[in-house]
């Protein structure tokens, strides 16, 4: 059967990392990469040969025998490169966060279903093994109706700059610790709910820590906390920061000073908790912590990111739906948006989608 032809442009770390889930998928051929880097197309193509060569998104997706495009873009051109690759009838694949807005990517949906083609944000956790675990306990039952969340994505130095520091200016990020690892935290938390519907959210982001780089824009929020209310009657607490003073409970890294990365979701059977996955139960009155049998992590878990592109590329094919959906896509983003409304207002702030 012949293979999807699939294109990446932008390619840096995320770039790379797809290039590797294309390579092990027997669905997808990696056939193009675009790039405006001279250094980075060429550290591409030694690494993984792709068929074609291009400086330019507008170049590659000039070739018809280009299947889908996987957009690991700056966010500034999240929305427009996703919209270009669209009206150029192919399927398309952006990393994270989905746009700048939700408003973006409502237009996206739309364009995406009138077109008939698969649109598919990245989000690489969904696919990782303690996540398809903690999701099949859900599924079975194992926590009764799970009412609190807690997510947290905490770097105490780790501010990123991205090519030319477009991380730390709103213009071509959207936002900044939120944007960039709150859109992780959050939607790990809320697909383990089983992604109910957000109806409001109160948050504060701060930005406190501009002074540890040396960036010429640096006009984004560097920690984001806060709560969301969940039609089901659940609430989710998270904790965001590229800089804060962590206390020396937390982990240390070898990139970000300290940091952590977890996501625990209670309910009156039992709590489950992601890193290291484990599952606390009620037994007979006393909360149990239950290993989880290394049977029950799914074949493969061990690449989330060639798992989420087989999800992809089985879309296009038409053999499963879309995991990371763009309807989740608005919703995440609306979330988002709130967070920045009702920190700019002090107020809690319903959603649109309410
Ligand atoms: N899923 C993850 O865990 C993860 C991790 C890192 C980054 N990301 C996301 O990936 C995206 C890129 O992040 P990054 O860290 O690789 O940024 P980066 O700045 O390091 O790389 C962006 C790449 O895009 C290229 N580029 C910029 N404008 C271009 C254009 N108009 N046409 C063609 N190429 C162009 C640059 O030359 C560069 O190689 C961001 O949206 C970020 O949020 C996701």
């Amino acid at each position: 059967m012949k293979k999807l032809n699939v294109g990446i442009v932008g390619l840096g770390w995320p770039g790379q990392r797809h290039a590797e889930g294309i390579l092990a998928s027997n669905t997808g051929a990696l056939y193009a990469c675009a790039d405006t880097s001279e250094q980075r197309r060429a550290d591409f193509a030694k690494q993984f040969a792709p068929q074609k060569i291009f400086e330019t998104q507008e170049e590659m997706l000039a070739d018809p025998a280009l299947d889908a495009v996987v957009t690991c873009l700056p966010n500034f051109l999240h929305f427009p490169s996703v919209l270009a690759a669209l009206e150029a009838g192919k399927n398309v694949f952006c990393e994270k966060p989905p746009t700048l807005n939700a408003a973006e990517m409502r237009v996206l949906q739309e364009e995406s279903a009138k077109r008939g083609l698969v649109y598919f944000f990245g989000r690489q956790a969904r696919f990782s093994g303690a996540m398809l675990a903690a999701k099949q306990l859900v599924a079975d039952g194992r926590l009764g109706a799970a009412y609190f969340g807690k997510t947290v994505f905490i770097r105490s130095r780790g501010i990123p700059h991205g090519i030319g520091g477009w991380f730390t200016d709103k213009s071509r990020s959207g936002g900044g610790a939120l944007i960039d690892l709150g859109v992780h935290a959050i939607d790990s938390i809320w697909f383990l709910m089983g992604a109910p519907r957000p109806i409001s959210v109160s948050a504060q982001v701060f930005q406190n820590f501009k002074s540890h780089v040396n960036l010429p824009i640096f006009d984004v929020d560097d920690g984001a906390y806060g709560m969301i209310r969940f039609e089901n009657g659940a609430v989710v607490q998270f904790e965001v920061s590229w800089a804060a003073n962590l206390t020396d409970d937390l982990p240390a890294s070898n990139a970000y000073g300290r940091e952590l990365i977890n996501t625990t979701l209670y309910g009156p059977r039992a709590t489950i908790r992601l890193n290291p996955l484990a599952l606390f139960e009620d037994q007979n009155g006393q909360p149990v912590k239950v290993e989880i049998s290394p049977e029950l992590l799914p074949k493969g878990a061990a690449n989330p990111f060639a798992l989420q592109m087989q999800n992809f590329l089985d879309a296009i094919a038409g053999k499963a739906e879309p995991i990371n959906s763009a309807q989740q896509a608005v919703y995440l983003m609306e979330m988002l948006d709130a967070i920045y409304t009702s920190s700019a207002s002090g107020r809690e702030v319903p959603l649109a989608t309410a």
